[in-house]
């Protein structure tokens, strides 16, 4: 899509919940060459202020940047404060990653509450707000990144895989609702993409049969079919999608299993990784929870 292009359909301004890095700092270079003036945020003000420096040098284009926490109940409020006076024309929820695997039992409440937060109440909020100022305008854009775990329970990730479900059918009922007012809504979903957080993680990026998507290529996939919604599976995960969609459900929930392992096999929770003695403890329960599921994956791949 040319410059104008953007501008006209998704202009003057662009807003990224999870902007300073990885797929949402690709998703800002992208717009910022495509002349669109940018709203960026996530919690760390550095990298945000880092890259508005090298896209206002870069290109001719204002980037505001806003240091919030998406999980916090006042940061909807304050978004909507500091871009009452710009065009939001496109609105791209980023911010939604898991940084630790562990049993739902195995994680405080306010844990999966944080998650809820993230994935669910904050693009809720956001959609409603901006979706309802571009009705009004009669043209827009929304993209909401989601993930193949979304298609199946995660064994370690129940609350990112429960609350990235609603991502993606959340798209696919807003792009009907939206099209009439000529409004292009797309669930990006992802496979394993290389990104400073997954990195963070300490997961393996590179495992055989799921190699890692870059998020240059992801994000420009999400621009470029943004008018082709509900959904786009980047970095060809649309054979894996299916098939993870239609296997019966237990088979399904093994495989992610099976997956998430395979990637977590460099994966060590941060406090074992300090030589914290306590928490590698209260992993034991875990690591007994871990067995029971190997053996339903076994089990599952029997029947
Ligand atoms: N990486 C993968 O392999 C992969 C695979 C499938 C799907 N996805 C999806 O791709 C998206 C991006 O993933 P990612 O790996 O780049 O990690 P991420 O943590 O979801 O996204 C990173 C960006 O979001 C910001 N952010 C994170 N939590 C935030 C919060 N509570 N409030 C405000 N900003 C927040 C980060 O900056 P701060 O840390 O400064 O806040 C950073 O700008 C997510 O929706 C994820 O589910 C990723």
């Amino acid at each position: 899509m040319s410059r104008g292009d953007y501008s006209d359909r998704y202009g003057p301004w662009a807003l990224i919940a999870g902007g300073s890095e990885g797929v949402g700092a690709a998703f800002a270079r992208k717009l910022a060459a495509g002349g669109l003036n940018l709203v960026l945020l996530a919690r760390k003000p550095e990298p945000l202020k880092a890259l508005a420096q090298q896209l206002t040098e870069a290109f001719v284009v204002q980037v505001r940047t806003l240091a919030v926490d998406l999980t916090e109940a006042h940061t909807f409020d304050r978004i909507r404060q500091e871009t009452a006076d710009v065009e939001i024309g496109l609105l791209i929820h980023n911010a939604g990653a898991e940084n630790t695997m562990a049993d739902f039992l195995d994680r405080e409440l306010a844990n999966a509450e944080r998650m809820i937060a993230l994935n669910v109440t904050g693009p809720t909020r956001l959609c409603h707000h901006f979706g309802t100022l571009m009705r009004g305008r009669g043209r827009g854009g929304i993209i909401l990144v989601g993930t193949l775990g979304g298609y199946a329970g995660g064994p370690g990730l129940a609350m990112y895989c429960g609350t990235k479900a609603f991502t993606y059918v959340l798209a696919e009922s807003l792009w009907f609702e939206l099209r009439p007012y000529h409004i292009d809504v797309l669930g990006l979903i992802l496979g394993t993409t290389r990104t400073p957080a997954l990195a963070r993680m300490g997961m393996a990026e590179d495992v055989p049969g799921f190699a890692a998507a870059e998020p240059d290529a992801v994000a420009q996939e999400g621009l470029e079919h943004l008018a082709d919604g509900p959904i786009w599976h980047a970095n060809g995960t649309e054979a894996i999608a299916q098939t993870v969609r239609a296997m019966p459900r237990g088979q399904a929930v093994a495989m992610i299993h099976e997956s998430s392992r395979a990637m977590a096999k460099l994966y060590r929770p941060p406090a074992e990784a300090d030589g914290n003695t306590a928490s590698r403890q209260k992993n034991s329960g875990a690591d007994s929870a871990a067995k029971s599921r190997e053996d339903l994956t076994s089990h599952t791949k029997l029947t």
